[in-house]
């Protein structure tokens, strides 16, 4: 049985894009692989705490970890069991400030863990443990950055999700991206004629 992690970053809810098109992706997935389990991630509903000082200490500590240091960890080891359980990831990203939300960040920090989701060598070798995992990734933005455009270098989304998922082992990435979202907003076109094309898109995707 295929399971896919279903994860929402954008601060926005029934308006959001992001959110919208992922809800496609996740039903046409499931139309896709009957019996498949769908992990529900909210990173707004249920926001994700930062690592503090107990959490850094339980990590890079020879020592057993204290109990402290195990409730410290205990969120982490959650999320990153999902991240185990699931093979195929999905993640809603909104564009803030040409990057990811605040609370993608945080949820990355208490995924990116030694022993758990990576491995390090001497020499600079990392191996990721994320295997075998395919990620498609549903990103909004307001403006447009595909290679023609000026703003294509300001664009830190898709390298920075690219290089951390492929240090924790994921190969198999798949960008997606609604431009011009803002359009939107400030009314140049209604939503559900914005949003229809890009669903019967991330719909293809998920049926992939
Ligand atoms: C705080 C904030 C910062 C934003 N920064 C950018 C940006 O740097 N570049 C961009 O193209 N759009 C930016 N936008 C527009 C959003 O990316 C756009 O509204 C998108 O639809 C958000 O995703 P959502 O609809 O899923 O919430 C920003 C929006 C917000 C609320």
């Amino acid at each position: 049985m295929l399971t896919l992690l279903h994860l929402d970053s954008s601060s926005r809810g029934a308006r959001s894009i992001s959110r919208d098109l992922t809800r496609a992706f996740v039903d046409a997935w499931k139309t896709a692989h009957p019996g498949g389990e769908v992990i529900t991630r909210d990173l707004l509903a249920t926001p994700v705490p930062f690592v503090d000082e107990t959490w850094v200490a339980g990590v890079f500590s020879l020592l057993p970890a204290t109990a402290e240091q195990r409730q410290a960890l205990a969120v982490s080891d959650e999320l990153i069991a999902e991240l185990k359980v699931a093979d195929h990831y999905v993640f809603g990203v909104p564009m803030y400030n040409f990057g990811i939300p605040a609370v993608l960040k945080a949820y990355i920090d208490q995924i990116t863990r030694l022993g758990k989701t990576v491995l390090l060598a001497p020499g600079n070798i990392s191996v990721g443990l994320l295997r075998g995992k395919k990620m498609t990734v549903i990103l909004a933005c307001g403006g447009t950055y595909g290679p023609e455009s000026v703003l294509a270098p300001c664009n830190f989304v898709e390298p920075y999700l690219r290089t951390i998922f492929g240090f924790l082992g994921v190969k198999d990435m798949t960008f997606f991206t609604a431009d011009h979202a803002s359009d939107v907003a400030f009314g140049k076109i209604d939503a559900e004629s914005y949003l229809q094309p890009l669903r019967e898109q991330v719909c293809a995707l998920a049926q992939g």
